[in-house]
């Protein structure tokens, strides 16, 4: 069984003083969910501070990006032994806004994943598609190719550290959620391919969806075979909204 991984993807929100009034009512209400894996991925300004706030509690934190050098003259960028430095468990890479606005391909989240993995943090290595691209019939397509690639620094025994989040570019921030059949279809190609490329490691590595998830739609999402959390954006900056996914499980027949 793969243990369920629900992250809040925070993007570019929230101040210091927000990140406690989160916790603050965010934490009790999650304290009971033992079974599943929780990751907050602050805006890096934040991290120390919320680093603080989840200290003797089972939530672990995430960067959102990270530059594939160890050190340098990069300015404006931040290291994977920088977010080791403040415990960070995992590292968002490749997420749409990324690959999109700023340029970013898969050989650069190849990269990254590597860098990550040098410091024992696990990367969420995030592929999706475009709506122009879905309608041409090449979702699968698109999605094997960016896999493939951002994958290809890893090695076999890395593999199981490694989470993949399936984020259709045309479900984020839309509202538009993929149907819990559309994901899964995306799902379970992306586990024949994790499969023939790691073997049994394939079959242990987490796939999260992400795409406009709420605590209404995420149910039917984590009751398909080969969705194994969510990666939320919109929905994760409201403690309460972002503690139902977490409780997934009792969200059923909302
Ligand atoms: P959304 O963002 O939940 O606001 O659609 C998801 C993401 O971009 O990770």
């Amino acid at each position: 069984m793969r243990r369920p991984i629900l992250a809040a993807n925070w993007k570019m929100n929230m101040n210091s003083a927000e990140v406690s009034a989160f916790t603050n009512q965010f934490i009790p209400l999650v304290a009971n969910a033992d079974e599943v894996d929780i990751v907050i991925a602050p805006p890096f300004t934040l991290l120390d501070r919320l680093a603080n706030e989840i200290a003797g509690t089972a939530i672990q934190s995430a960067g959102q990006n990270v530059n594939p050098e160890e050190s340098g003259a990069f300015t404006g960028e931040i290291a994977a032994g920088m977010l080791a430095d403040m415990g960070c468990a995992y590292a968002i890479v490749g997420h749409s806004e990324r690959r999109a606005l700023f340029g970013e391909s898969s050989e650069f989240v190849a990269r990254k994943a590597a860098a990550l993995l040098r410091h024992e943090i696990s990367p969420i290595v995030c592929v999706g598609e475009t709506l122009e691209q879905r309608d041409a019939g090449r979702a699968l397509e698109v999605v094997e190719t960016q896999l493939r690639e951002s994958l290809a620094g890893v090695s076999g025994d890395q593999a199981e550290q490694v989470v993949v989040a399936y984020e259709p570019v045309w479900a984020i921030g839309t509202g538009r959620t993929a149907t819990p059949e559309i994901a899964q279809e995306v799902h379970g190609h992306i586990r024949s391919q994790l499969s023939a490329q790691f073997g049994d490691a394939g079959n242990r590595i987490r796939i999260q969806y992400g795409g406009s998830v709420k605590p209404e739609t995420v149910y039917d999402l984590m009751s398909q075979p080969d969705i194994d959390g969510a990666l939320v954006g919109g929905a994760s900056l409201d403690p309460i909204a972002f503690s139902r996914i977490v409780l997934f499980q009792s969200q059923r027949n909302q």
